[in-house]
């Protein structure tokens, strides 16, 4: 038994940042982390797609080079090697986590701990699988989230044989399936459609809903669909799947049944907390459908005990995750901080690449705002130009017109993700359209798209 000020369980993005946070900031930290340091974000999501995702698009650039006056033949995507260095980006990550953790002075456990109950001085117990037990003063639960598997019939069976596949196992294939199908087009489902799509896989995607991509801009996701049949995958938008066989998806839309063939399905229609097995329950922390229950501070139902990250539901991306166990360990160390929802960039990292950030303009007409609305086409920026021959990119830019500030913005387009930050700090800062105008942009950079949108607000 030894005490701590600090016990975090779970070592993702929420866990290892708040750790070193908090032992930077003179916290006793332990950190229990059961797979592998980085969480799903760098071991099985955000990272590993991303270097899919990359010899994907080196592949495209070579064989659809011609309008550049590149001309290349026979570029193929040799998967294993591809897995094989997501595997080497992986484990030199994982280790530079480690090696933070380390230099921060953390205590880092590589196995499960488990709430067990509160002792009579008030500090929290958690306990491991041998049965012996640590104490701390402050928890914070960090223990992310798992692919979410709907009650389908056939949805589980295909899986344990190994026919369904989650974001984990299908970033692990070393054949490209000839049919790939796709249950949920939301951010993992075009991500890996795209990546599938240009491995040469016969790609279609299933959505529930009439648009890809999630809660997004309807137009850019229009767009981003557009782009994808272009590219040959096919979309059955509005259709509800109602089973799994051996050798494909079964769906209903309007009464009508369908079935899509595939040699692999890709189920990613969201994700479930990890709140059940860790003991919360020994010391009453309140949770709903499985998230547990937090303020803008972080803090649980019970003192002491803070949640970051997707364990508690509320915007379930890494860079969320990052914040939250900042603000969840600035408020244990008497540094009163908030989270704030309002302006959190999300990235579909498709080619062309989406992101966007704050209110569109239905949420900010919803929420009663009066907003300008500022559509523009990429092709506004020199740079875009140059770089994409006949592309359809956007940008949309929402402004509060009682503050004249910017409350949204949302692109489609290559380099989107990188320059969205921009756009997060304008609307964090509440920066007014004036202030925005006396910003110098780089030229010629995509993200002069900005100045050219707020130079387009109508008075
Ligand atoms: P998601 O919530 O983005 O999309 C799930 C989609 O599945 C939705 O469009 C939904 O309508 C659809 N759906 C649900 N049930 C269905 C059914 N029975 N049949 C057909 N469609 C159905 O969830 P996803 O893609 O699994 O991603 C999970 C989480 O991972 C997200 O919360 C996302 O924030 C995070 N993530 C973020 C990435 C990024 O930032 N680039 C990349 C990958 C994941």
């Amino acid at each position: 038994m030894a005490k701590y000020d600090l016990i975090i369980l779970g070592g993702g993005p929420a866990g290892y940042n708040a750790a070193e946070r908090a032992a930077e900031a003179g916290l006793k930290t332990l950190l229990y982390e059961q797979r592998a340091l980085g969480g799903v974000c760098l071991n099985e999501g955000c990272i590993p797609t991303k270097t899919f995702l990359y010899s994907a698009k080196l592949k495209d650039g070579a064989e659809h080079g011609k309008p550049y006056g590149v001309v290349c033949e026979g570029v193929s995507i040799d998967q294993p090697a591809v897995v094989a260095r997501k595997d080497k980006v992986v484990k030199a990550l994982v280790g530079g986590v480690g090696s933070s953790m380390r230099d921060a002075g953390v205590e880092v456990k590589k196995e499960s701990g488990k709430i067990a109950g509160r002792t009579d001085e008030g500090l929290y117990t958690v306990e491991e699988a041998d049965g012996s037990r640590n104490e701390a003063q402050y928890l914070l639960i960090a223990t992310g989230s798992e692919a979410a598997m709907p009650p389908i019939p056939g949805l589980k069976e295909q899986f344990e044989r190994g026919f369904v596949l989650t974001n984990r196992e299908i970033l692990d294939l070393q054949d490209v399936p000839e049919k790939l199908t796709v249950i949920g087009g939301g951010v993992i489902g075009m991500e890996m459609a795209s990546y599938f799509n240009s491995a040469g896989s016969k790609v279609t995607v299933i959505e529930m809903l009439d648009q890809v991509g999630g809660p997004i801009d309807s137009e850019i996701a229009e767009l981003l669909r557009k782009n994808y049949e272009k590219k040959g995958v096919s979309f059955e938008l509005g259709a509800k799947v109602v089973r799994v066989d051996g050798d494909g998806v079964v769906f209903e839309r309007n009464g009508r049944e369908d079935k899509v063939a595939a040699d692999k399905v890709l189920v990613s229609v969201g994700r479930t907390p990890n709140s059940a097995g860790i003991g919360l329950e020994t010391i009453g922390v309140a949770t709903e459908r499985g998230r547990v229950l937090t303020d803008d501070k972080m803090k649980t139902s019970q003192p002491n005990v803070y949640a970051a990250g997707d364990v508690n539901g509320r915007s379930m991306l890494a860079h969320t995750a990052y914040r939250e166990g900042e603000v969840a360990v600035n408020n244990m160390t008497g540094r009163t901080d908030h989270m704030k929802y309002n302006a959190i960039p999300a990235v579909i990292y498709t080619n062309p690449e989406v992101a966007t950030v704050g209110e569109t303009e239905e949420s900010a007409r919803e929420k009663g705002m009066d907003v300008a609305v500022v559509r523009l086409p990429m092709n506004y920026s020199g740079r875009y130009m140059a770089e994409n021959d006949g592309g359809d990119g956007i940008i949309k830019l929402v402004v509060n017109r009682k503050t004249n500030a910017v409350v949204g913005v949302h692109m489609i387009a290559n380099y989107s993700s990188e320059l969205i930050w921009g756009a997060d700090a304008l609307i964090t800062r509440e920066v007014p359209l004036e202030g925005i105008k006396k910003i110098v942009f780089p030229h010629p950079t995509v993200a002069e798209i900005i100045r050219e949108a707020v130079y387009h607000v109508q008075d």
